[in-house]
């Protein structure tokens, strides 16, 4: 069984999903790093000289592609991922998804020196924040499972979903 991970933008997905495919002996994909290998650029470029819609085919054919492996992976996926048409039910129907959240002021906390996020490049990026999370909520709220990151550490998150794992698939 898959594993998805959803969310904004900082909420860990990445450093949660490397743990949790170690800790559960399967692979890791991270949708952001495979585009950007496959595409020798950086997302901010992609979006730059590309745009967005770009970049979001792009998301959609990777989807496409892990979908058609033979083995199972822990997959990291970029906030808007799961947000376009279809995806989630998609995603929910090929596998378990587990939606990080966070709060807006969390989130903001830890982006904030980070630079790469194109979305967030604007003058003010808490409410920048706090509109996407608005307008995308129903969606990532419809996922499998929901956790909580605000007080917690990746490891923490990480065995959380583990224990929720075993519980709902065994060691399948
Ligand atoms: C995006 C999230 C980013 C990245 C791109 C767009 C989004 O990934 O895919 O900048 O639309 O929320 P992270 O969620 O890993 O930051």
């Amino acid at each position: 069984m898959n594993i998805f991970l959803v969310g904004m933008m900082g909420t860990g997905k990445s450093s949660v999903g490397k743990l949790l495919a170690r800790d559960l002996l399967i692979d890791f994909i991270d949708t952001d790093n495979e585009i950007e290998s496959k595409t020798g650029m950086s997302i901010e470029k992609i979006f730059e000289e590309r745009g967005e819609s770009y970049f979001r085919m792009l998301e959609k054919e990777l989807v496409q592609k892990i979908l058609l492996r033979n083995k199972v992976a822990v997959v990291s996926s970029g906030g808007g991922l799961c947000i376009q048409p279809g995806m989630m039910k998609l995603l929910k129907k090929q596998g378990w998804v587990v939606c990080l959240w966070a709060s807006p002021e969390c989130i903001f906390a830890r982006i904030q020196h980070d630079s790469t996020r194109p979305l967030l490049r604007v003058p003010n990026p808490l409410a920048e924040i706090k509109e996407i999370i608005q307008s995308r909520k129903n969606t990532y709220r419809d996922a499998d499972y929901i956790i909580e990151t605000d007080n917690q550490s990746p490891n923490e998150i990480s065995s959380q979903i583990k224990e929720e794992y075993l519980k709902q698939f065994g060691k399948s």
